[in-house]
């Protein structure tokens, strides 16, 4: 089909209150990828990109980590918010006497400084690693469920709803990465609280009278380095290492150098936020899908075998991740159309894991779909999610561990989302027990 390029103009997939009002974009995506599957797009207040909608465009440039970087654009905010951040930063790292030029985290980083930061940890993240831990998962997972249980109980009856963010959907990957890291227990809440500020999520909690929010989202950061500061300063003077991620990262040697206490920070940092909200909007979009399709929870049910093609499908049908951008460093061709060198691409993997080219049905949710080669984790490429096997290990013992309160339970309102464009998480779920 032939574009229309000035309907097309109209399409808006980069302002995150709609997601947060209307929720994903679907049908800006399936018109893009009909019509316009390499798509500049060019918006006020926004620097120009090239949108991929496309499952195997997504592929493709993933792959190519050596054309396509991630060390120069990664993430796609206005322009204003984008200066907002970059400063901030700068003042950060100033005030503390860190380099100023040194990347957040090896997320932005490109191979080969990126591949030696991120060997350092993968150990943890191995199946062989996690089958040690799946026990204690099980347990803890089935622990939240008998709270989740009784908190519907003595909602619903005092006339209310409850949320099932708070409920159940936090608690298992938050506990999961703190242990992981070796943080006391009695601290993990509060690191989520400033996990959630740093991306933007107003936390009545937290926010001091008056205090605007991007305010907030600076102190809490300022917050999150000196926590982690703490940690690295402990590690540091523990006579016997540890076997947590964090000692594991403070005793690490790369080209025979420790880390710097600034890039000790942004990996912790790194793996308590991407640990946390991802894994949790899974788990709650995951569940909200299961009760508006009553028929796929039942077959869940009838059949608990089932629960790995439903953690799979509930990755494709969420996809927690909307998008990561990268920078062309060559000239590249892609379905006709030059991607020069110095323009950035932003890949939106939800609706790479709709494209109709690769799953049959894609609007059907199906607890049963086979083959499921969604791309919730990314591409495949250099930065394929590090998590993947953790998020993929706590969902299951997730769901396994909700099967028997599922048909006790009733969505009671809309979700509320988080305004964070990356990863517009659910918040808020509100349940009730069943009527
Ligand atoms: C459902 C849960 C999760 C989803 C949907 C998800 C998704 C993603 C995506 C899309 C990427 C970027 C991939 C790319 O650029 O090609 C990524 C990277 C990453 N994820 Fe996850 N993730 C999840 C859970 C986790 C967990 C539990 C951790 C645990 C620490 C984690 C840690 C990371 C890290 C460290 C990276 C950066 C890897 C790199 O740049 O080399 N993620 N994730």
């Amino acid at each position: 089909m032939t574009a229309d390029p000035a309907s097309l103009e109209s399409l808006d997939i980069t302002d995150v209150a709609l997601y947060c009002e209307r929720g994903y974009p679907w049908e800006a995506w399936d018109r893009l990828r009909r019509e316009a599957p390499v798509y500049r797009y060019e918006r006020p207040g926004f620097e120009p990109f090239w949108a991929i909608t496309k499952h195997a465009d997504v592929l493709a440039i993933s792959s190519r980590s050596s054309i396509f970087v991630n060390s120069r654009r990664l993430r796609l905010a206005t322009i204003a918010e984008d200066e907002r951040m970059s400063s901030n930063l700068r003042r950060q790292a100033e005030k503390l006497g860190w380099d100023t030029e040194e990347p957040l985290d090896l997320v932005f980083m490109d191979d080969p400084r990126h591949r030696k930061l991120r060997l350092l940890s993968a150990q943890f993240f191995t199946p062989a690693a996690l089958r040690k831990l799946e026990r204690d998962l099980e347990q803890m997972a089935d622990g939240f469920a008998l709270g989740l249980r009784e908190q519907l109980a003595s909602d619903t009856a005092a006339g209310g709803q409850c949320d099932f963010v708070r409920a159940f959907a936090e608690k298992l990957p938050l506990a999961i990465i703190g242990r992981m890291l070796g943080l006391p227990a009695d601290d993990w809440m509060q690191l989520k609280v400033l996990t959630n500020v740093m991306i933007g999520v107003p936390e009545p909690t937290y926010l001091q009278p008056g205090e605007p929010q991007h305010r907030a989202q600076a102190r809490a950061g300022s917050e999150m380095r000196e926590y982690m500061r703490d940690v690295i300063r402990q590690r540091r003077a523990a006579a016997v290492d540890g076997d947590d991620l964090a000692s594991v990262l403070v005793h690490a040697r790369v080209d025979g150098e420790p880390l710097t206490e600034q890039q000790l920070v942004g990996y912790l940092a790194l793996i308590l936020g991407a640990g946390n909200e991802t894994t949790r909007n899974a788990i709650s979009g995951g569940v909200q899908a299961l009760l508006e399709h009553p028929e796929q929870r039942d077959v869940l049910c009838a059949r608990p075998e089932l629960v790995v093609p439903a953690s799979v499908e509930v990755l494709r049908w969420t996809s927690p991740v909307v998008l990561f951008a990268r920078t062309a460093v060559r000239d590249f061709e892609l379905r006709g159309v030059t991607i020069r060198a110095g323009e950035d691409v932003g890949m939106f993997y939800p609706s790479a894991n709709r494209d109709e080219e690769v799953f049959e049905a894609p609007y059907r949710f199906d607890v049963a779909r086979e083959p499921n080669r969604h791309l919730a984790f990314g591409g495949y490429g250099a930065h394929f999610c590090l998590g993947a096997n953790l998020a993929r290990w706590e969902l299951r013992a997730a769901l396994r561990a909700l099967i028997p309160v599922l048909p006790e339970m009733e969505l009671a309102g809309r979700e509320t989302r988080v305004p964070f464009l990356h990863v517009p998480a659910i918040q808020h779920l509100p349940v009730r027990a069943a009527a």
